[in-house]
């Protein structure tokens, strides 16, 4: 992630941030993936009336993504309606690990701090598709 995909990229989870629809927790949250074409894809968190329905902003980045014909992610930003910078949740660090232990996250608050991870550090020890090798027959 240069620094100007750095820059686009958190323009774009900011501009999906203002869209978010979290009517129940007021929590709004963008996430922007940087895919292996250089193109960037942005989401926000959708939230239901019937709460588990409700998806995270980096998900659906991700499915943006992936719809979009991006086979490999390298990079994602987060934002959220938060003074202080937030991480992705559980299920999205699996999401993400998918597609890489060495996706770099960037995640940033509202008070311009900034941290950066790897998806390794954030899940270590992950589940992933070579656990289903061992699988019984
Ligand atoms: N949320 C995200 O979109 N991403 C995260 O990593 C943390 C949580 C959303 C889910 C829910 O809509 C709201 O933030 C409050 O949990």
């Amino acid at each position: 992630m240069t620094p100007e995909q750095k820059d686009s990229m958190t323009r774009a989870a900011r501009a999906a941030m203002d869209n978010a629809w979290a009517p129940y927790s007021r929590f709004r949250v963008g996430a922007a993936v940087l895919g292996g074409s250089g193109a960037i894809h942005a989401g926000c968190n959708v939230e239901n009336s019937s709460y588990p329905v409700g998806t995270c902003a980096e998900r659906n980045a991700i499915g943006a993504a992936i719809a979009a014909g991006e086979k490999t992610i390298s990079a994602v930003v987060v934002v959220a309606s938060h003074p202080e910078p937030v991480t992705p949740c559980g299920m999205c660090r699996q999401a993400l690990n998918e597609f890489g232990s060495g996706i770099t996250v960037l995640c940033v608050g509202e008070n311009g701090d900034e941290r950066r991870y790897l998806v390794r550090d954030l899940l270590p020890d992950a589940f992933d598709d070579g656990m289903l090798d061992g699988r019984k027959k």
